[in-house]
């Protein structure tokens, strides 16, 4: 595939077929992955591929963990977006309710698709990345982003679709459990992989971006 083509079409997959992702297929996947830039080639990155019983019993455990009431306490933390950053957030939130059907005022439906979030949107195989807690923390993070998104587009070259979550790694100590992660690694973020379902609604999902003449500042040029 070529690489405008899988940039363009990738989108977060959020219903899978119940077909497992094969290992040699995900194997494939990460070695060419990680060929993704990181600091001084670094290659902080740490890689758990769960499926079967481990993903279930994280699954299982999240959604217990989230109805207890438990507060999330991920070892990368988000934040409370506010101004254009907020709108972003809940434009894409109101396109993906409106696709599956849920009403504003539906508190009950909404906790469902929350919790689709906690069980990696029920996809056959996760991919949880860590880094060693002694590296520098923004330096990483970068790292494990330039990998996380090779992870996505390189996944497309297999039929398969990705969504990067934070949601599955909201509970660490869960993670930690089932994957057998240390302490000593700072567990970051998530990716679902499978084999996308077309017919799920939120698999339309359109999210915009921004014109690049409103992103974009060009020095220099005539
Ligand atoms: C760091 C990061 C965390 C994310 N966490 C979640 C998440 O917890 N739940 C979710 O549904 N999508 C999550 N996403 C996916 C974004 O919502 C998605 O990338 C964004 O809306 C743009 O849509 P697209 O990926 O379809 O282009 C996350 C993406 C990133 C990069």
């Amino acid at each position: 595939m070529d690489v405008i083509e899988a940039i363009r079409t990738r989108k977060s997959i959020r219903g899978y077929k119940t077909d497992p992702v094969p290992k040699e297929i995900l194997k494939e996947i990460l070695d060419v992955a990680a060929r993704a830039p990181s600091s001084m080639n670094t290659q902080p990155w740490e890689v758990a591929i769960i499926t079967g019983e481990v993903l279930d019993n994280i699954k299982r455990s999240n959604i217990e963990m989230l109805m207890s009431g438990a507060m999330p306490n991920p070892d990368m933390p988000g934040e409370a977006y506010e101004g254009v950053y907020r709108q972003r957030q809940v434009d894409v939130a109101v396109q993906l309710f409106q696709l599956m059907g849920i009403a504003r005022e539906d508190k009950e439906r909404k906790a469902e698709w929350m919790q689709r979030g906690f069980r990696f949107f029920d996809a056959p195989a996760a991919i949880i990345l860590s880094v060693d807690r002694s590296l520098n923390e923004s330096r990483s993070l970068f790292d494990i982003g330039t990998i996380s998104q090779t992870i996505c587009l390189t996944a497309l070259n297999y039929g398969l679709g990705t969504c990067i979550e934070g949601q599955g790694v909201m509970y660490p100590e869960v993670v930690r459990k089932y994957a057998g992660i240390p302490e000593s690694k700072r567990i970051l973020i998530c990716i679902a992989i499978g084999y996308p379902d077309w017919d799920f609604p939120a698999n339309k999902v359109e999210s915009k971006r921004e014109p690049v003449e409103s992103i974009a500042t060009w020095c220099g040029f005539d």
